[in-house]
C-alpha cells in the first residue's frame, strides 16, 4: 500500500452514482492506492453487502430522517447544508490526522461542494463523471441551446451547437427533465443540471466511467478544454466480482426462474433506481410486453409505479393476458444480464444500465426516462445500434414492435456482441482504459506529493 497517496472517494448517494463509485475505489485499492470510501449514514444502515476489503468506510449525516422519500430536490438541499457542513468537519480531521492524512479527493459531479470544499483547503479535488461523456457534454450545451433558440426540445429536428454529435442528435435526444413539454425556456432540472456539471468542470481533472472506443469524438472535444479526462470505464468489467453496494435486497430467486427458461427466450425490464412511472404507462408496458409472447423479468422497486402497492402489480403481471410475467422488487442485475435465457433488455437507459448490457454483448429496448438517459439512447439506436430507442413513446403496440424486432435481429445481436469484445480489450492489460486508469494513479499520486 503506497503510505504518502489517500484517497477519500464521495459519490452522491444513489445507487447508480455508489456502484461506478465503489467499483473505481476498489480499482484504485488494487493499484496499491489507500482509500476511504463516504456514505451517508443513512445508506450505510441500508446497505446490503460487506464492503471490499482494504476499503475503509465513513459516513456523514444527510440531515433527513431514515423514512424520508428524499426526492431530488429535499435530498439535494439537505447535502448542500448538513451533508456539506460535515463533509467540511471530517475533512479537516483527515487531513489533518496525524497517520495517513487525505491527499487527495475524488467526488461526484453531482455536488459542487464536494470539489469546491477540498479545494479551498488545498487539497487536489478530481470530478468523477457517472454520466456517459455524450450525455454530459449535451448536458453542458443546454444553456447555449435555449440562447441559441434551438428549441423546442420535443421536436425532431437536428441539434446543430453540440460538438462531436452534428448529423444525428435531434432535439428529442437532449436532456430532458420529468416532463415532456416544450421547454422553449429551458427546462429547469436541466438547467440546473447543466449549471452543477459547470462548476465540477472546475476540478483538476474529470473522470468517465466510459471507454475511448465507445466515445472517441466526444472525449477528445472534452480534452481540448481546459482539464484533463480520463475514460477508465467500465469499470465492472475489470473483475467478474466487481464490487456492488446495493441498497435494497437482492432477489436471487430469479435466477433459478431464468435457469427453467430457453436460450434468449426471456425479456429483462427495469428502470434503473429513481424513475417512476404513472399507473398509464405501467399498463402500456404490461400489455406491450404480454402481446411479445415472451416471458418477462420485470424489476418493480417499492412505489416505483405511482399510486400502486407491490401486490396489486403483482396481481397485474400474473392475471396480463398471454402474459409469463415474473416480478421483482430488485434483482442482481449483472448475473441476469450474462444469464444465457435473457434475449434483450427493455430499460431507461441510464449509464450504468448501458454499460452492463454493452459489456455482456445484450441487445436493448430503450426507453429513457430523464436527464441523460435521452442521450445514451440515441447512441444506442443510431451509433451504437446495439439496440433501438423508444424515445419518449410509451405506447403497447409500439412496446410489442420494438421488444419483438429487437429480439429477432440478428444485426442489434451481432452489433452487441462486437462492442463486448472491444470493451473486454480496453480493460485488459494494455488496452485504453487500462492504461487510462494506470495514468490517472500515476496523476493522483503527483498531485498527493
Ligand atoms: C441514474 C442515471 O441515469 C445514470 O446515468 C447515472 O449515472 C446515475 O443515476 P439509475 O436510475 O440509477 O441512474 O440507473 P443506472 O445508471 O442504470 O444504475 C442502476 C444500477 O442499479 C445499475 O448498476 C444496476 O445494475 C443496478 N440495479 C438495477 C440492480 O442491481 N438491480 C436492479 O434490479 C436494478
Amino acid at each position: 500500500m503506497d503510505a504518502e497517496v489517500h484517497v477519500l472517494v464521495f459519490p452522491w448517494p444513489r445507487q447508480g452514482h455508489i456502484n461506478p463509485m465503489l467499483q473505481f475505489a476498489t480499482a484504485l485499492v488494487d493499484a496499491g492506492v489507500q482509500v476511504t470510501f463516504l456514505h451517508t449514514e443513512h445508506n450505510l444502515r441500508r446497505l446490503a453487502q460487506a464492503s471490499p476489503p482494504h476499503l475503509r468506510l465513513l459516513s456523514i449525516p444527510d440531515g433527513l430522517p431514515d423514512d424520508h422519500p428524499r426526492g431530488f430536490l429535499d435530498f439535494m438541499e439537505a447535502m448542500c447544508t448538513t451533508g456539506s457542513t460535515a463533509y467540511h468537519a471530517l475533512l479537516l480531521s483527515l487531513v489533518s490526522a496525524s497517520d495517513a492524512p487525505v491527499t487527495c479527493v475524488v467526488a461526484d459531479g453531482t455536488m459542487p461542494f464536494a470539489i469546491e470544499i477540498p479545494q479551498e483547503l488545498g487539497i487536489p479535488a478530481l470530478s468523477f463523471v457517472t454520466h456517459s461523456a455524450c450525455s454530459y457534454l449535451a448536458l453542458l450545451s443546454m444553456p447555449k441551446l435555449v440562447e441559441l433558440g434551438e428549441t423546442p426540445f420535443t421536436a425532431d429536428d437536428l441539434v446543430s451547437s453540440v460538438p462531436g454529435m452534428e448529423g444525428f442528435l435531434r432535439r428529442r435526444d437532449l436532456p430532458r427533465g420529468l416532463y415532456c413539454t416544450d421547454q422553449g425556456d429551458g427546462d429547469p432540472l436541466v438547467l440546473k443540471f447543466a449549471e452543477v456539471i459547470g462548476r465540477t468542470s472546475k476540478a483538476c481533472a474529470l473522470i468517465f466511467n466510459t471507454a475511448a472506443s465507445m466515445e472517441r469524438p466526444v472525449l477528445a472535444h472534452l480534452a481540448s478544454g481546459t482539464s484533463d479526462v480520463f475514460a477508465v470505464g467500465p469499470l465492472h468489467a475489470r473483475s467478474s466480482s466487481a464490487a456492488s453496494a446495493s441498497l435494497w435486497r437482492e432477489d436471487d430467486g430469479c435466477m433459478a426462474w431464468l435457469d427453467g427458461h430457453e436460450d434468449r427466450s426471456v425479456v429483462y425490464v427495469s428502470m434503473g433506481s429513481l424513475a417512476v412511472i404513472t399507473h398509464e404507462q405501467f399498463t402500456e408496458f404490461l400489455s406491450g410486453l404480454a402481446a411479445t409472447g415472451y416471458a418477462f423479468l420485470w424489476v418493480l422497486r417499492p412505489g416505483m409505479v405511482q399510486l400502486a402497492s407491490s401486490a396489486l402489480l403483482r396481481e397485474a403481471v400474473g392475471a396480463a393476458e398471454g402474459g409469463k410475467g415474473r416480478v421483482v422488487e430488485w434483482a442482481p442485475q449483472r448475473d441476469v444480464l450474462r444469464h444465457r435465457a435473457v434475449g434483450c433488455f427493455l430499460t431507461h437507459a441510464g449509464w450504468n444500465s448501458t454499460l452492463e448490457c454493452a459489456v455482456e454483448g445484450m441487445p436493448m429496448v430503450c426507453w429513457p426516462f430523464f436527464v441523460d438517459q435521452q442521450t445514451n439512447s440515441r447512441f444506442v439506436g443510431a451509433v451504437w445500434k446495439t439496440g433501438l430507442d423508444m424515445k419518449d413513446v410509451c405506447e403497447r403496440g409500439v412496446v410489442e414492435r420494438t421488444v419483438r424486432e429487437v429480439m429477432a435481429s440478428d444485426e442489434i445481436k451481432a452489433a452487441a456482441q462486437a462492442m463486448a469484445q472491444q470493451l473486454k480489450h480496453d480493460v485488459a492489460e494494455a488496452g485504453s482504459s487500462s492504461s487510462e486508469l494506470e495514468r490517472l494513479v500515476r496523476f493522483i499520486r503527483e498531485l498527493s506529493i
